[in-house]
């Protein structure tokens, strides 16, 4: 398969789909996801479509508050470094896996730095 670069909202689909198919059934992800999201897949994945559209094609479709969102969600279930790697390198894999180029690149990047944030966030609430 040729590599393109992350361009439309469809690439976003397919990445934000690609990577949730994959942490459903990650072994330490997998049944986080399970137990907070259950079977509300369709009102979560539009969320993640929106984000990353905002985030990569300067859609500004997104509103929400992902900083809070964790903040919460680590008060339910166990968000520790650990989890923060195994996302990162799913979600990096999976990058990879489907493209090639500068936003693909930026994609993993705001990703390192939001995550960063966010168990920075955690820790110290
Ligand atoms: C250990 C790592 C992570 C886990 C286990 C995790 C898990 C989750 C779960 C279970 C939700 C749904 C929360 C709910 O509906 O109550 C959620 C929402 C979300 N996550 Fe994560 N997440 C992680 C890291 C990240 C990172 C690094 C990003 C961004 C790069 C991110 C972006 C989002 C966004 C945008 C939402 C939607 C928030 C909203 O409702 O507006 N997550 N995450």
């Amino acid at each position: 398969m040729i590599q393109t670069d992350i361009s439309t909202k469809e690439d976003i689909q397919t990445l934000v789909d690609t990577f949730y198919d994959k942490a459903k059934t990650h072994p330490l992800l997998g049944p986080i996801f399970n137990k907070i999201i259950g079977d509300h897949w369709d009102q979560h994945l539009p969320k993640m479509y929106s984000f990353w559209a905002s985030i990569l094609l300067g859609e500004q479709s997104y509103q929400g508050n992902p900083m809070i969102k964790h903040i919460e969600l680590s008060k339910k279930v166990q968000l520790t470094e650990k989890e923060f790697d195994a996302w990162l390198l799913l979600f990096s894999t999976t990058v990879d896996e489907l493209f090639i180029g500068e936003k693909a690149n930026e994609a993993k990047l705001r990703a390192n730095g939001i995550a960063g944030l966010m168990l920075n966030k955690i820790q110290s609430s």
